[in-house]
């Protein structure tokens, strides 16, 4: 049965196939991006970027040793900025794997970790609450029978041809519905599954001769067959290069305009964002985001009616580095007041139109607006559309009361006809000491 969010807009977005009613409710996510490239710390594409071959790249495999991981504190840090579900890269483009795979070597087992880093990983932010999601790449530049295209990192070797000889795809596709089989199999109920990524041969507004994979290779049918059979209630993303039998739409490092739509419709979807840029640990990266933007980020996708599933990329060590950590209390400390205003919430009904410099979320159960005031402004906040329709207003940080009226006379002689008859909001002059503040408009 397509399930949808129980929300007054649902019944116009895209049915999906898997169960997105927790998934529109919940609305923050964590994505973690772990892995051996933690150790050479300059981006997660290293070995693709630098064009690194296997035998220089295994160091990297010889050294990981996270004799700090602990991922009761990364739960923690997770719950404690309001994170309701997680999604783990189980592999990632250079193919190591995290968890014990019985069809490869090159896995977390192996290293000095020495263990299925997923298992504990998984019980511990079910522990705390949250759902569980498995990254699992698409690409693997390291397994034998992968055909070097123009995006593998041995895309330049003078003996391309050569070694592509006795490579078979197909038997690649087995490996990896074999993996995708174990992932769903061995570790209880799976909320998310996100399969990245295609890029098929010409296409994309790359050129002609551009050498690629998408869904014949990938067997994308049979692959999503066998997941919906294994987990019937899973939501899968829309990298596998299908039009259809995907459940959200993943927009990646940049904020949508509006809902997302395919076709005319609205659709499910999930912003994924960076703090700094790079998924996998980055030492040297320096553009992080302040924790003002982030929140605006998260904002700004209810607004839209999607979710933000915000990354990090956790150390060599096992750890959450600094920077992420206090972006992560940060959003947290603003979360415990106002997380109200982001859970059960989704774009405010036409016809509520978000005053200047500011973003409205709604929660159609409760019937209650919420106002972000992205910028603070002087005495009086102008709301178009809202006259006569508001029973109470209250701060969202502390309850109290928010006063309002209609706009006064002489102040709209002003302002000409076109001023419309706004509810105008009586505001302290001073900005609250909250990040961003809410007002909670209670709809009569
Ligand atoms: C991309 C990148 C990648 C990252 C992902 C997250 O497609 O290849 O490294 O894992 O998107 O959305």
């Amino acid at each position: 049965m397509a399930k949808t969010a129980r929300s007054a807009v649902s019944s116009d977005i895209r049915p999906t196939q898997g169960d997105s009613s927790w998934f529109m409710n919940d609305r923050f996510g964590m994505f973690i991006h772990w892995g051996i490239y933690a150790l050479p710390a300059r981006h997660e594409w290293v070995k693709q970027y630098e064009q690194i071959p296997d035998a220089d790249y295994d160091k990297y495999f010889r050294h990981f040793d996270p004799d700090l991981y602990n991922p009761e504190l990364w739960a923690a840090a997770a719950a404690g900025a309001g994170m309701k579900y997680f999604v783990i890269t189980t592999k990632h483009h250079d193919g190591f794997c995290l968890w014990d795979s019985k069809l490869t070597d090159y896995k977390s087992v192996n290293t000095p970790a020495g263990r299925d880093l997923i298992r504990p990983m998984v019980d511990a932010f079910r522990g705390k609450g949250l759902k569980a999601g498995f990254y699992h790449s698409l690409i693997d530049w390291h397994h034998p029978e992968f055909p070097i295209d123009d995006m593998h990192s041995m895309r330049g070797h003078a003996d391309r041809e050569k070694l592509n000889r006795p490579r078979r795809i197909s038997r690649y596709a087995d490996y990896l519905h074999g993996q995708v089989r174990e992932l769903l199999s061995e570790y209880g109920k799976i909320d998310v599954l996100w399969l990245d990524f295609s890029y098929p041969s010409g296409k994309g507004g790359r050129a002609k001769s551009w050498v690629g994979k998408g869904h014949t290779d990938w067997q994308s049918e049979k692959l999503l067959k066998m997941v919906r059979g294994l987990q019937p209630h899973i939501l899968v993303d829309d990298r596998l290069d299908l039009d259809e039998g995907w459940d959200f739409k993943t927009p990646e490092q940049f904020q949508v305009r509006g809902w997302v739509k395919v076709k005319g419709r609205r659709v499910v979807w999930e912003a994924c964002q960076t703090f700094s840029g790079s998924w996998g640990y980055h030492r040297d990266e320096a553009t992080w985001k302040s924790v003002e933007l982030l929140l605006l980020m998260l904002v700004d996708s209810v607004a839209k009616g999607g979710n933000l599933l915000l990354n990090v990329g956790p150390t060599g060590r096992g750890e959450f580095d600094e920077r992420a950590l206090s972006r992560l209390a940060g959003m947290g400390e603003w979360m415990k007041r106002h997380s109200r205003s982001i859970y059960g919430c989704t774009q405010a009904p036409a016809g509520f139109k978000a005053p200047q410099d500011c973003r409205l979320t709604y929660n159609p159960e409760k019937k209650r607006l919420y106002v972000h005031v992205f910028a603070w402004p002087f005495v009086e906040l102008h709301l178009d559309g809202f006259a006569g329709r508001v029973e109470y207003a209250q701060f969202l940080h502390d309850a109290s009361e928010v006063k309002f009226h209609k706009r006064h006379d002489w102040q709209a002689a002003l302002e000409g006809k076109d001023a419309g008859q706004p509810l105008t909001l009586s505001l302290p002059v001073t900005k609250p000491p909250v990040t961003v503040p809410v007002i909670e408009l209670f709809l009569k």
